[in-house]
């Protein structure tokens, strides 16, 4: 299993030294929560905050777009060093304009799925993606409880993605740890994001070492 520590909660007046620390501590891409107050409740960072944390490390960025019009800023996200970049399914941007926008800036695009959005709602989109990220809490907020009846979804979505011979991510979000981690791993997710549960951790890098084996 890969994982993707969540600088949600990193101490946000070091961040640059936050994320080398997870990038010490074995962390397999650094995810980055991006959140306008108006597609959620709650606000973090844009695109001038990650272009000035980027030379701490050489992994992969994978910028989360919790905003209500992200194709007005991927070639901002892009500028900053984004390499992956996953943009909400519910959001008012044009889907597809915004996923080409990803590609033409040779960034991997993802969609994201809120616990109310049916799987299917990603299906005209899949052979364009290099991965979908589903939600197993209400963005927003780190901290939450997981949900389970989540991964039904991501079950589809792989099914899906098998019958039409694509090669997708799957990606989950929200209240992964160890005690639910093994359900995300029988479901077929390949990446996990984990906020909470690896910067809580008094040995992060023993955190996301347990994880990984999953
Ligand atoms: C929630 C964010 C998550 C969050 C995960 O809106 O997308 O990335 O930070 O945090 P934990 O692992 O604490 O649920
Ligand atoms: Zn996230």
């Amino acid at each position: 299993m890969k994982i993707a520590p969540s600088l949600l909660s990193c101490d946000f007046s070091v961040m640059g030294a936050e994320i080398e620390r997870m990038d010490k501590a074995g962390a397999d891409w650094m995810h980055l929560d991006v959140m306008d107050g108006h597609f959620v409740p709650n606000l973090t960072f844009g695109a001038p905050v990650i272009k000035r944390v980027r030379r701490y490390t050489a992994k992969p960025f994978d910028v989360h777009l919790m905003i209500s019009e992200p194709l007005r800023y991927i070639d901002d996200f892009a500028a900053a060093g984004a390499d992956i970049i996953t943009f909400h399914v519910e959001c008012d941007s044009d889907i597809g304009a915004t996923i080409d926008k990803i590609r033409d800036n040779g960034i991997l695009p993802g969609l994201v799925l809120k616990p109310g959005t049916p799987a299917e709602a990603v299906f005209p989109y899949l052979d364009k993606l290099a991965l979908v990220l589903v939600m197993t809490v209400e963005p927003g907020f780190g901290g939450q409880s997981f949900m389970a009846d989540m991964l039904p979804k991501v079950r589809q979505i792989k099914a899906e993605c098998a019958r039409r011979g694509l090669t997708v991510l799957i990606e989950a979000d929200g209240g992964i740890g160890e005690a639910t981690i093994a359900q995300c791993a029988a479901a077929g997710v390949d990446v996990c994001v984990a906020g909470t549960a690896v910067f809580q951790a008094d040995d992060p890098a023993q955190a996301i070492a347990q994880l990984q084996a999953y």
